[in-house]
């Protein structure tokens, strides 16, 4: 007689003491995600497996994903005020929106997704010399960041680049993309200013308050990959989780499968051309004082692909030693009926805390909160 064993079962009965060898094996073939796909497996690693009821497809419909139209912008004070107001409501809200005409030419946006492919579809030889887990490096490729310490392997491969404040040397990028990665971070880092400037007077306080605190300072661009997957329903592209940063820029295709949690339900963030999706950090919540949310994403697995993103994300200058600035709850936005909710940290050990823990499903925040 054959008897099946509930998926979740398997899950459970899965002796642990093999995982590391796995991982370890899938990490020394220094191939990523990619490399599995491109051998022609039509079953997934074990490694892979990913609690079922986290996958769920399902998205809710009723809602409808903010979207917010930069172009008016510096137009007349009254279109300014107007916005300011959306970016408010969006990251009280949802902790999401989308903004179009952003000022980042489409031709820009094409290459730099252009750009990843060619890097992750380019010579096997050439580009698993960038494959590191030395995170000191301005230029890192690998699968899964946290591979040995998260409890889910996440089906896509990542390549993080370091680009600014010290951006590294053009000979330092990989020649499949270096111009646009250089071009890009220019364009997105401007877009970051103008974002900045929208949450600080949407927090009531003056233009140039977020900038003046050192959150638009760094800029790291992760540029993922997401190859096919045969077992879409066993896998997960990224495991929920919210971004540990001040402020996230998303550039996707139109593969689609970025879901975020909005009222307790999983919704599509609906590729949209020429849009770019925009989201609050951990280390946002934080200096806001909850006032804006830092709220949780993931990416399902997809039988279709690959499916590219672009996450720049901003923060203090996160390579340098010297990043010893404390980051507390903002003291204008405090008083008697508004306590501080965290304690103060540095952009630093945020980070630690954030990479030690992996992509486990719950808030770095709450290590902070009072
Ligand atoms: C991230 C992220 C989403 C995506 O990099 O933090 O959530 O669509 N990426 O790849
Ligand atoms: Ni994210």
């Amino acid at each position: 007689m054959v008897t099946t064993i509930p998926h979740e079962a398997q899950l459970t009965m899965e002796p642990n003491r093999d995982r590391t060898s796995e991982l370890k094996a899938f990490d020394d073939t220094k191939a990523g995600v990619k490399g599995l796909v491109d051998a022609g497996i039509d079953k997934i690693p074990r490694i892979f497996f990913s609690p079922p009821y986290a996958n769920q497809v399902s998205s809710a419909t009723e809602y409808k994903f903010p979207i917010i139209d930069l172009g008016r912008l510096d137009k007349d004070p009254g279109q300014r005020k107007e916005i300011v107001e959306k970016v408010r409501n969006a990251s009280e809200t949802w902790g999401f929106f989308q903004v179009i005409n952003h000022g980042i030419p489409e031709s820009v946006l094409e290459e730099m997704k252009d750009g990843v492919r060619r890097f992750y579809e380019q010579d096997f030889e050439v580009k698993n010399q960038w494959y590191t887990r030395d995170f000191t490096r301005k230029l890192i490729y690998n699968s899964n960041f946290d591979l040995y310490t998260g409890p889910v392997t996440n089906w896509r491969d990542t390549m993080s680049c370091y680009m600014a404040p010290h951006p590294p040397q053009s000979e330092n990028l990989p020649a499949a993309c270096r111009d646009i990665l250089v071009e890009y971070s220019k364009q997105v880092m401007e877009l970051g200013y103008v974002l900045f400037e929208l949450l600080s007077e949407a927090l009531g306080l003056k233009p140039s308050h977020l900038k003046d605190m050192n959150c638009a300072e760094g800029l790291v661009l992760l540029c993922h990959y997401y190859p096919p997957c045969p077992q879409p329903e066993l896998a997960i592209g990224t495991s929920r989780h919210s971004d540990n940063d001040f402020l996230t820029v998303l550039l996707q295709d139109h593969v689609g499968g970025l879901q975020v949690l909005h009222q307790n339900q999983w919704v599509d963030v609906p590729p949209t051309p020429g849009a770019l999706v925009v989201n609050i950090g951990d280390l946002m919540q934080l200096v806001s004082n909850d006032k804006f949310i830092s709220v949780e994403h993931r990416v399902l697995a997809n039988r279709v692909g690959p499916r590219i993103s672009v996450a720049s994300f901003f923060s203090t200058d996160l390579q340098s030693d010297c990043s010893s600035t404390v980051y507390g709850p903002i003291q204008e936005l405090l008083s008697e009926e508004n306590p501080p909710k965290y304690r103060e940290t540095t952009v630093k050990d945020y980070v630690a805390y954030f990479k030690g823990k992996g992509l486990d499903g719950t808030s770095a925040l709450l290590h902070f909160r009072l």
